[in-house]
């Protein structure tokens, strides 16, 4: 058996994500606040075992109890290969720092920043003497990587999962029973994330127009290519480890 525990999977590339490991032999530890119901349904039409944890990821000083929980339900003796892909993200606050309160900065940063190293962190743990392949994907941002004008907490939190990435690699690659871990920009999917963007006031988002553009001119990806490029990454031979790479540049 294969295990994927896939975060954000109630709707957009997490879902997408979910949708295509649906197999007989695989089964999915999907957390997200809401259980997308058909998701459910689609599983176990197929016989495909998932469990879907409605857990707010903003908390994060429970995210360790969680972790317990659904290792505590597996068998590792029956797995072949596990995989973490934290995928679930937030975009908001978007305006400019002093306009956010302290709540919302707070937020951001535990959901894209704080609970993925704390699940990765728990995850290597629990898999210590687990002998066969495990993978982390951290769905990071090219906005990791250059400044926007009122994404401050969303840009630092990525650029964060980035480098979060590199020094895990770093230290796994010191040992024999690695957990291999990159960090993924998917580029700009036709999501709700991208539905927000272009909601927001031009004195917040001062590239709002740009962002709206991108979908009148059909520039936007869907979930289902980016998703294909996510499950390469998660059987693929070689893979660089603690890598950040960009779903653009992938073949
Ligand atoms: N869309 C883009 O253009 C784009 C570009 C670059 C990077 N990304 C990254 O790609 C990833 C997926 O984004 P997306 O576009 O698919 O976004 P989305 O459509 O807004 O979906 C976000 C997912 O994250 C979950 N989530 C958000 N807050 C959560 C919380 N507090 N606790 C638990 N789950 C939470 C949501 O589930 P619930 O609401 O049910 O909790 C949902 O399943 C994110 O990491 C995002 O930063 C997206």
């Amino acid at each position: 058996m294969n295990v994927f525990i896939v975060t954000g999977a109630s709707r957009g590339l997490g879902n997408a994500i979910a949708r295509k490991l649906v197999d007989k032999k695989n089964y999915l530890l999907c957390i997200s606040r809401k259980t997308d119901e058909s998701l459910v349904k689609y599983a176990s039409e197929r016989q495909c075992k998932l469990s879907f944890y409605e857990y707010d990821l903003s908390n994060v000083s429970e995210i360790e109890k969680l972790m317990d929980t659904i290792f505590d339900k597996l068998n590792l003796k029956e797995v072949e290969s596990i995989s973490l892909i934290n995928n679930a993200g937030t975009l908001s606050p978007i305006k400019p720092i002093e306009k956010c309160k302290d709540t919302e900065i707070i937020g951001n940063i535990h959901v894209n920043l704080i609970a993925p190293i704390v699940l990765t962190s728990s995850f290597i743990r629990n898999l210590n003497s687990f002998k066969g392949d495990k993978r982390v994907i951290n769905i990071s941002s090219g906005a990791g990587k250059k400044p926007l004008y009122g994404w401050s907490n969303y840009c630092a939190s990525k650029a964060g999962l980035d480098l979060f990435t590199q020094c895990v690699g770093l230290e796994q690659n010191t040992y024999s029973n690695t957990v291999k871990i990159v960090s993924l920009a998917p580029g700009i999917m036709d999501t709700k994330m991208q539905e927000e963007i272009r909601k927001t006031e031009k004195e917040d988002f001062q590239q709002v127009e740009k962002f709206i553009d991108y979908k009148k001119n059909g520039n936007l990806l869907p979930t289902d290519y980016v998703a294909e490029k996510v499950i390469k990454l998660l059987s693929d031979k070689e893979f660089i480890q603690g890598g950040v790479i960009d779903v653009r540049d992938m073949e």
